[in-house]
């Protein structure tokens, strides 16, 4: 009986047996019920075998709920082995340099107060030089190595006509960035005809060269994530009086130029309708590509641009 109960199968086989012994007219009751005419040995013995019986049972009855939990595991079994080649093969995608330095940039300034704008880069001649206090003629143009279009039109040579769209739209006071790709005739290892920029202004009642340049130490410290030592050198842009180009020491002795900037000269206010004797402010312009080559030690800018998969999952993030 005890090693019929072992070998059992499946707890409903099992609890069939289990009536079949110890049911209403159960093998083991009819036994038990006549129990009152059996000698004190017998009844021993009686009550032993039941209590084996029992216990056969309980057993039997563990062991087949942990195999049917057992195979229910199997069935679901993960292989580790296995290639990953459906769900989890598929090529993550990095981050391209440019747009994560855009993204911290981007956080910083807001922190900062600047709002982003954003404006076209196929410009007119009025807002990429008129407006900015750079007439025809002027020498100053030729610093731009612009590429010009049939229609009169050009590539805009740098991120500064989007101080003079969003004045003409909102007025001031205004405190904004403007992140965008820029465009001159120019490729080394340091230039690509097309480039990036982006460009600060702030105009209100009580703006300072001191607030500028408090700003661009603010920024470089948070974007670096440590402090240098800057030095500021007077410079020469149509559209800012005065001018200065601000230095960092990235090591010792070994200054690095990070763009342009200054006090936003009285004819560019007054060419979007702001009396400079009310307003004033500054404006900067710095390079995006080069804020990322450094910050990431990256040296070949021309790399930026080539779409090359192997560079981008080495340097992407
Ligand atoms: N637009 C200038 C350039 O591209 C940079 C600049 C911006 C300088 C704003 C002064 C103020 O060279």
């Amino acid at each position: 009986m005890i090693e019929q109960i072992r070998n059992i199968k499946s707890t409903e086989e099992l609890t069939a047996l289990h009536s079949s012994i110890f049911g209403k007219n159960g093998s083991m009751t009819v036994r038990l019920k006549d129990m009152k005419n059996l000698d004190n040995d017998a009844r021993v013995l009686l009550n032993a075998e039941v209590a084996d019986l029992r216990e056969a049972f309980k057993v039997r009855q563990t062991q087949l709920e942990e195999l049917s939990v057992l195979s229910g595991l199997k069935a679901h079994k993960l292989d580790a082995t296995a290639k990953f080649d459906t769900a989890r093969n598929f090529d993550t995608g990095k981050l391209h340099p440019l747009s994560q330095a855009l993204a911290e940039i981007s956080a910083i300034l807001a922190d900062m107060g600047y709002e982003m704008r954003t404006g076209p880069e196929i410009e007119n001649d009025w807002h990429n030089f008129t407006a900015l206090n750079v007439p025809p003629h002027h020498p100053a143009r030729d610093m731009h190595d612009t590429f010009f279009m049939e229609s009169g039109n050009l590539l805009r040579t740098h991120t500064s006509p989007v101080q003079i769209r969003s004045m003409e739209k909102d007025g001031v006071p205004i405190k904004i960035f403007v992140p965008g790709a820029t465009y001159r005739r120019d490729m080394d290892a340091t230039h690509s005809p097309m480039f990036h920029q982006f460009e600060g202004l702030n105009i209100d009642k009580n703006i300072t060269l001191a607030d500028l340049i408090g700003d661009i130490k603010e920024f470089v410290t948070r974007f670096f994530g440590r402090e240098f030592n800057m030095r500021i050198r007077p410079s020469y842009f149509p559209f800012t009086e005065p001018s200065i180009e601000p230095d960092i020491e990235w090591q010792p002795g070994k200054w690095l130029e990070i763009g342009g900037a200054g006090m936003v000269h009285p004819n560019v206010l007054r060419n979007v309708g702001v009396d400079p004797n009310e307003y004033q402010g500054f404006a900067f312009g710095f390079g995006l590509d080069r804020m990322a080559m450094l910050k990431y030690g990256l040296n070949d800018l021309r790399e930026f641009f080539k779409g090359d998969v192997r560079w981008l999952k080495q340097n992407g993030f």
